[in-house]
C-alpha cells in the first residue's frame, strides 16, 4: 500500500509538473523579451526559404552577431511529415504551420521579414532581387537586398519530367494550398459521382483516384486516402461506395525504393490487403483531363500502353530544381554541370561562389532530398556562423590588447597571459569539424494505422512494420512538431477525427 501510495504521489507530482512547465511554455510563447534594433555595424545575412533547412538555422543562430532578414514568399514553416493527413482532413492544415513571425520574434536581435519570392542573385554585387508575387500589392513590389552573407534554403519544385498535361491536370503535394486542393477535390469527385442520373461509366471514373509516384509522398497520400474512404466516406454514401479505388502507379519495379527490401514486401503486401491497386513498372507518359497514358513493362520486357480514367490525379514524382537556383548556377562558373541543385562542399558552401551557402533539396551534398537532412544542415550552418562571430570577436580582443600591450609596457605579463588564454580559445573555436549527417532512420505511414520504420539501433539497422510501429511514428512525429501549440493542435486533430469522423463538408 505503501508503494501504492508513492507511486499515486509521483503520477500527480509528474502530471503537475507537466502542467506546470507547459503553461509556461505557452507563457514565454506569448510574452517575448524586447529584442535589440538591427546594427548596422554587424554583418548582414540574408536567408532565402522558411522551409526545415531555414527555419533550423534561425533557430540554432545567435542573432545577437549578425543582422538577420529572412525572405519567402511563404510566412509559415510547414511541418511536411504530416501533409499527407491534411489531404483527407485527418489533421487541419493551420495544426502543422507555425507563422514565421512568432519564430523570429524570440530571437535576442529583430530579426527581418520579407514576404516575397527572391527572383534573383548577383554574386558579384552581393544584392538579391525580391519580388511581391502576393494577391495584394503596394507600390514598390519589386526591390532589392544587399547581403555580406547569403543562405538559399529554397527548397525544390515538382517534377514533371516535362510529360504533357501534368501541370494543368493534376494536383501536386507539397504545400498547404495543395493538401486543400486535393481535399476539395476528393469531395467534388464523391458528390459528383452521386449526381442524380450519372452514367456507370462516369461514377466509376470519379470514383478513381490515381497517384503516380511510388515514393513515400504517393504511398502516405494513399494510404491515407483509403483510410478516409473506410472510415468514413463507405458510412456516409454507402450507395457509390463499391466504385471507389485507389491506384497506385510506380515507374519502378517495386514501391518505396529507398526502404529496406523486407520493408517493401511488407508494404505492397498491406497496400494490396486495403485493396489499393498497385501498378509498378508503368511510367506515366501522358495527362489529359479525364485520363493517365501509360506504358507497362511485361514480365518478359515486352511493352504494354494503357489508358486509365481517373477523377482525380495526385502526382507525386520527387523533387526537381527551382528557377532561382538555375539562374544561380548559370551565373557560377564552377556550377555549369550541376543538375539537381547548388553544389556544396563539406562546410555548405556553394563552390565557386564567395559568402554563399545551401542548404536543403536546393543543395546537392550527397544526401537524399529529406526534412532530416535539410534540419541538420540549418543547424550546422547556425552553429558555423555563431563560431564564425565569435572568432571574429577574439580575433579583434586579441588585436586591441596586443596594441595597448606596446602603449602600456608596464602591464605586458597580464595582458600577455589574457592574450595566451584567448589564443587557447580562439584556437578551439576554429577547429570547425566539417558537416556530418547522422541518419535517424526513415519512417512512413502506409494506411491502416500502419507504417514502417528503417531506423538506426546500436550500431546496425532495424526494420519494422505494423501497428505499434504506427504508434511510433505517431509519437516521434509528435515530438518534431515545431512547436507545443502545433503539438496541442495535432493531438486534438487526432482525437477529433477518431471520435466524430472527419469532416466531408467542401469548403
Ligand atoms: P522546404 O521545406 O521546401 O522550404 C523551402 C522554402 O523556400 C519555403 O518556405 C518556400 O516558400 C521558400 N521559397 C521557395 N521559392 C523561393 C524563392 N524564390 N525565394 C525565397 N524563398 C523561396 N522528409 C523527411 O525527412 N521525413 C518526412 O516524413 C517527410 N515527409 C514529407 C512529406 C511530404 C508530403 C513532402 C512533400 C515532403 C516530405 N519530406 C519528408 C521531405 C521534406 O519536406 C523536404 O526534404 C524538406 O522540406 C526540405 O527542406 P528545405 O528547407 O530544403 O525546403
Ligand atoms: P521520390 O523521388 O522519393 O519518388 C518518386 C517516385 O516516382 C520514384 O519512385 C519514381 O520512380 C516515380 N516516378 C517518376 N516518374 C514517374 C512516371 N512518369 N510514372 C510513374 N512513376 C514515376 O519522391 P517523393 O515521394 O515525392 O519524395 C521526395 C523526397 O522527400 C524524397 O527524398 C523522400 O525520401 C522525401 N520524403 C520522405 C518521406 C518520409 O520519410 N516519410 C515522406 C515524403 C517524402
Amino acid at each position: 500500500r505503501k508503494t501504492f501510495r508513492w507511486m499515486w504521489r509521483l503520477t500527480y507530482l509528474s502530471v503537475i509538473g507537466v502542467f506546470g512547465y507547459t503553461c509556461y511554455v505557452i507563457y514565454d510563447d506569448r510574452n517575448p523579451e524586447p529584442q535589440f534594433e538591427q546594427d548596422p555595424t554587424k554583418k548582414t545575412i540574408v536567408v532565402l526559404g522558411t522551409g526545415w533547412g531555414s527555419v533550423s538555422l534561425l533557430k540554432k543562430l545567435d542573432t545577437e552577431n549578425y543582422n538577420v532578414v529572412v525572405v519567402s514568399p511563404r510566412n509559415y514553416f510547414l511541418f511536411t511529415p504530416l501533409l499527407p493527413s491534411c489531404t483527407t482532413g485527418t489533421i487541419e492544415h493551420r495544426s502543422i504551420m507555425e507563422p514565421v513571425r512568432t519564430i523570429v520574434r524570440h530571437k535576442k536581435r529583430a530579426v527581418k521579414y520579407y514576404e516575397a519570392d527572391a527572383s534573383s542573385i548577383d554574386p558579384d554585387r552581393k544584392v538579391v532581387t525580391i519580388v511581391d508575387n502576393s494577391e495584394i500589392k503596394g507600390k514598390t513590389m519589386q526591390t532589392e537586398i544587399p547581403y555580406d552573407m547569403l543562405v538559399v534554403g529554397v527548397g525544390a519544385e515538382n517534377a514533371t519530367f516535362g510529360i504533357p498535361g501534368v501541370r494543368e491536370h493534376s494536383c501536386f503535394l507539397k504545400e498547404i494550398g495543395d493538401a486543400q486542393r486535393i481535399r476539395k477535390k476528393i469531395m467534388d469527385c464523391v458528390e459528383t459521382a452521386a449526381f442524380k442520373g450519372q452514367s456507370e461509366e462516369e461514377v466509376n471514373r470519379l470514383m478513381h483516384m490515381v497517384v503516380v509516384g511510388g515514393g513515400p509522398t504517393g504511398v502516405e497520400f494513399a494510404g491515407e486516402l483509403q483510410d478516409f474512404f473506410e472510415e468514413d466516406i463507405k458510412k456516409l454514401i454507402p450507395e457509390i461506395s463499391p466504385r471507389f479505388k485507389v491506384t497506385l502507379i510506380e515507374a519502378l519495379p517495386n514501391v518505396l525504393p529507398s526502404f529496406s527490401k523486407q520493408l517493401i514486401d511488407y508494404t505492397e503486401n498491406t497496400l494490396r490487403e486495403e485493396k489499393i491497386d498497385i501498378k509498378t513498372k508503368t511510367m506515366v507518359k501522358k495527362v489529359t483531363d479525364t485520363t493517365v497514358e501509360a506504358e507497362i513493362t511485361n514480365p518478359d520486357g515486352s511493352k504494354q500502353s494503357v489508358v486509365i480514367p481517373y477523377g482525380l490525379l495526385v502526382w507525386a514524382t520527387g523533387n526537381a530544381v527551382r528557377p532561382i537556383v538555375k539562374d544561380l548556377i548559370s551565373r557560377i562558373p564552377a556550377q555549369q554541370n550541376s543538375r539537381r541543385g547548388l553544389a556544396v562542399n563539406e562546410y555548405l558552401v556553394v563552390q565557386g561562389a564567395r559568402d554563399i551557402w545551401a542548404i536543403g533539396d536546393c543543395a546537392v551534398a550527397g544526401y537524399a532530398p529529406t526534412a532530416q537532412v535539410a534540419s541538420q544542415e540549418g543547424n550546422f550552418l547556425g552553429g558555423l556562423f555563431n563560431n564564425m562571430a565569435k572568432t571574429e570577436n577574439l580575433e579583434s580582443r586579441i588585436h586591441d590588447l596586443s596594441s595597448s600591450m606596446n602603449l602600456n609596457p608596464g602591464n605586458s605579463a597580464e595582458t600577455a597571459r589574457e592574450i595566451e588564454h584567448l589564443e587557447k580559445q580562439l584556437r578551439r573555436v576554429k577547429d570547425v569539424k566539417p558537416f556530418h549527417y547522422s541518419h535517424q532512420g526513415s519512417l512512413a505511414y502506409i494506411g491502416s494505422e500502419k507504417a514502417v520504420a528503417d531506423v538506426s539501433w546500436w550500431n546496425g539497422n532495424l526494420a519494422t512494420g505494423g501497428s505499434m510501429t504506427y504508434l511510433f511514428w505517431r509519437s516521434a512525429y509528435l515530438s518534431m512538431c515545431f512547436s507545443t501549440r502545433n503539438r496541442v493542435l495535432v493531438i486534438l486533430d487526432w482525437l477529433k477525427s477518431k471520435a466524430f469522423g472527419r469532416d466531408v463538408s467542401r469548403e
